[in-house]
């Protein structure tokens, strides 16, 4: 039977009415509790504490999108794990594709990242992906394998279970132009392999989630393509409605 995290990125979207607003709507609409099904939010960091309140009772847990590697200190800006814990963050999502083309983040930064969230005992959410360009040249899995390796340093055999990757290829995110089944496919595939070969039997079990243009529309065909264990969805999880059609393909496939 197959597992699936449906995770929400809001990005920086979100005010506390909107937020609020969302979530509400969410927790009426989900018609079922499916275990195999866990449902994820991840709001802008002003927003979590709003939003953790109004899903004290439900399924749905709250993530964030980012964090600072040091549990503390004179990091002017910067939000540690500790603070994320309080606020009752058990994910949080890192080397997401904009990040690391905005704010520059490199592989090691990310790897130091993961390994400050697992030794908390939260669970990451690493996001790997190749550019158009390095599609166009055929380099998608060298690039794949270059960010797993990196990210995935002197991670111990215990953390294992609480690490979860999602594919997204940087030229589907918010473009409308989700990859084919045959590429999700290749690409998890990939990842799986590749995930076994650096850590071992136990990463039969990581989650793969795949991002990029995922909605309501094409939820279903992706995520019953094997090694696919559930979505990092941005714009259609601003809206409810597209959101709960999501969770409910996911729930269909259990
Ligand atoms: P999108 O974003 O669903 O809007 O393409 C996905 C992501 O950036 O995680």
């Amino acid at each position: 039977m197959k597992n699936f995290l449906i995770a929400g990125n809001w990005k920086m979207n979100t005010t506390t009415g909107t937020a609020t607003e969302l979530v509400k709507s969410l927790i009426t609409g989900i018609d079922k509790d499916v275990p195999e099904v866990r449902i994820l939010v991840c709001p802008p960091f002003t927003n979590i504490s709003s939003v953790a309140q109004a899903l004290s009772d439900s399924p749905i847990a709250v993530g964030a999108q980012n964090c600072h590697f040091e549990y503390k200190g004179a990091f002017t800006g910067e939000i540690s794990i500790p603070m994320l814990i309080d606020l009752g963050c058990s994910y949080i999502i890192i080397g997401h594709s904009e990040r690391r083309t905005y704010f520059h983040e490199t592989n090691d930064l990310i790897n130091k990242k993961a390994i400050a969230i697992l030794t908390a005992g939260l669970k990451p959410i690493i996001c790997i992906g190749e550019t158009l360009d390095e599609r166009t040249a055929e380099h998608t899995f060298m690039v794949l394998e270059k960010q797993l390796s990196v990210c995935l340093q002197n991670i111990e055999e215990s953390q294992i279970e609480n690490i979860v990757i999602a594919y997204e290829p940087v030229w589907a995110i918010g473009t409308g132009i989700s990859a084919t089944s045959e590429q999700v496919a290749e690409a998890h595939t990939f990842i799986r392999e590749q995930l076994i070969n650096k850590l071992g039997k136990k990463a039969e079990s990581i989650l793969i989630l795949y991002g990029g243009s995922l909605t309501a529309e094409n939820a279903k065909e992706i995520l019953k393509i094997k090694n696919v264990n559930g979505g990092l969805i941005g714009g259609a999880s601003l809206k409810a409605e597209s959101f709960l059609s999501i969770i409910s393909s996911a729930q269909s496939l259990v």
